[in-house]
């Protein structure tokens, strides 16, 4: 059998994830490979519903830190390691990153807090921590995310956040990445569409070479 796959894709609200993210299953699938499109928060019924509340209500920083780590917990138990274990690629919009970077970086909560809960929420048996193994970053200015964002849905509690809270956000996604750099490939998320995409695939396809089997 072939081994599970975990790959995430990250960035500010408006850096264009989502069709690149569709493109990287399809890829998958044409590869023969059983992919599970999945995000966070979401993922699981228990989940979704806690999505709607932090993505909704106003809430306490570490109330807000602690409903993303508790549906992250369900997401993992129920979705992820399943799939891992039947040897599927799990392709998920967002990941702890988005904690590290939104609440982190954006709220300015303490970084050593949210590295506690990641500990308690992904350890594995064993001891080792749950990470994806490719991180896929699609960094864009705020900026540019605000003018693409400005045309696009009725923005949610994170995305009606002004330019700075989304700088912040940046800096923790750049901070993360120093952290744990072995697993992190940042894409120019300016560059136009097209771009983006034969940047995904590349990235994609290079880490696959590299990765163990
Ligand atoms: P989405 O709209 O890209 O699905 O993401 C939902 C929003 O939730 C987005 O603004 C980022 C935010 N978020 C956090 O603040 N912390 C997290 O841990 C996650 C996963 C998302």
């Amino acid at each position: 059998m072939t081994r599970g796959l975990f790959i995430s894709f990250e960035g500010i609200d408006g850096a264009g994830k989502s069709t690149h993210i569709d493109r990287v299953a399809q890829l998958f699938r044409e590869a023969g490979r059983g992919v599970v499109l999945t995000r966070e928060p979401g993922g699981t019924p228990l989940s979704e519903k806690l999505r709607e509340l932090v993505l909704h209500e106003p809430m306490d920083a570490l109330t807000e830190a602690l409903l993303m780590f508790a549906a992250r917990r369900e997401h993992l138990v129920l979705v992820i390691e399943p799939a891992l274990a039947r040897g599927e690629v799990v392709l998920c919009d967002r990941f702890t990153d988005a904690t590290f970077a939104y609440q982190g970086g954006g709220r300015g909560f303490d970084w050593q807090v949210l590295a506690h809960l990641e500990r308690m929420v992904q350890a594995l048996p064993g001891g080792a921590l749950r990470q994806p193994e490719l991180t896929v970053w699609f960094d864009l200015d705020p900026h540019i995310a605000a003018r693409r964002l400005a045309s696009a849905r009725v923005p949610d509690k994170f995305e009606s956040q002004p330019a700075n809270f989304f700088a912040a956000v940046r800096a923790g996604y750049a901070k993360r990445q120093a952290e744990m750099p072995e697993r992190f490939r940042r894409i120019d998320a300016a560059q136009n569409r097209d771009a983006v995409g034969v940047d995904v695939g590349r990235v994609v396809t290079d880490w696959l070479k590299q990765a163990a089997p």
